[in-house]
């Protein structure tokens, strides 16, 4: 399928999506968002594809909503036409694993998009900001929400309140990106985990990731009974019984179509 504003390419068992609108630094626009919710419900239906990269170009992942395109909506029309919500959200229904690869600007939807992935990677180029007060309104796709829980509060006001962008070495440490790699290595780093990750039963793979969003949504007694659930109904599985005597046999397990 060709696409306006993405690159798509498939991996073996790993779709990889860019986004791209170089012009405009991949600012985030309807057309753009209604193709990657295109493209992330095709690959969550391929069962070929394991896991999903989202990335950007060298110099933006992503630098935010597209101003251009918003800055004579109003109210009235935002309202109406649920702006954001309407399409900018289905990469959060896709139930297979999504990496982020995030070089150079992740700013405001741009960080947002990001934080709505399961994991970042980010080259040591990267840059993330949440510097919608500076062009006079709120983040919209989840940035006073899902960064104060992903760094704490103090780190996302900061950001949020001063529009301070921090560099990849402060983002690994305060615990938005999982990794950093060099930058001009990232495309190739990334592939290398999602294949790992693909080589896993996608199965289990899926209910991980449900498992650790749901300890977002729920207290911690229920979200342990749910995880204890999944982990029983795992026994008798054949993933549950390929890996365990692959080990014991002392073999690689082979959890092909599992
Ligand atoms: N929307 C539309 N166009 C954008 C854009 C955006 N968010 N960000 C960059 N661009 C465009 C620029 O207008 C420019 O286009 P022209 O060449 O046609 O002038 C092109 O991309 C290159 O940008 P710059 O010349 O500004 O590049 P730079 O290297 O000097 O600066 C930057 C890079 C710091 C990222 C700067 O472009 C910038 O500050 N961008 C805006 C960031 C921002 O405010 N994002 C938040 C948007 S609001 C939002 O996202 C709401 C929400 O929560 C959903």
């Amino acid at each position: 399928m060709e696409y306006q504003d993405l690159l798509v390419e498939v991996h073996d068992k790993v779709a990889l999506i860019r986004l791209n609108r170089p012009k405009a630094l991949n600012a985030l626009n309807d057309n753009m968002m209604n193709e990657l919710g295109e493209a992330f419900a095709k690959f969550e239906k391929d069962p070929a594809i394991h896991v999903i990269i989202l990335t950007g170009s060298e110099k933006a992942f992503a630098a935010g909503a597209d101003i251009a395109a918003m800055k004579d909506y109003t109210y009235q029309d935002t309202h109406r036409d649920n702006y954001i919500g309407r399409n900018w959200e289905h990469i959060l229904k896709v139930r297979k694993p999504v990496i982020g690869a995030v070089s150079g600007f992740a700013l405001g939807g741009g960080c947002e998009l990001a934080m709505m992935c399961d994991f970042l990677v980010a080259g040591d180029n990267a840059k993330f900001g949440q510097p919608e007060i500076k062009v006079g309104v709120t983040p919209g796709a989840g940035g006073t929400q899902r960064l104060p829980r992903a760094i704490g509060k103090a780190k996302a006001m900061d950001m949020l309140l001063t529009t301070r962008m921090i560099d990849a070495a402060e983002a690994e440490r305060i615990g938005l990106v999982s990794r950093v790699v060099p930058a001009d290595k990232l495309i190739e780093e990334v592939l290398e985990i999602a294949q790992g990750i693909a080589q896993m039963p996608v199965s289990v793979a899926m209910q991980i990731k449900d498992c650790v969003n749901r300890a977002f949504e729920t207290t911690l007694s229920e979200g342990v009974n749910y995880e204890r659930r999944l982990f029983h109904a795992g026994f008798g599985t054949p993933a549950q019984r390929e890996g365990m005597y692959a080990f014991l046999e002392k073999r690689l397990p082979n959890f092909e179509g599992l």
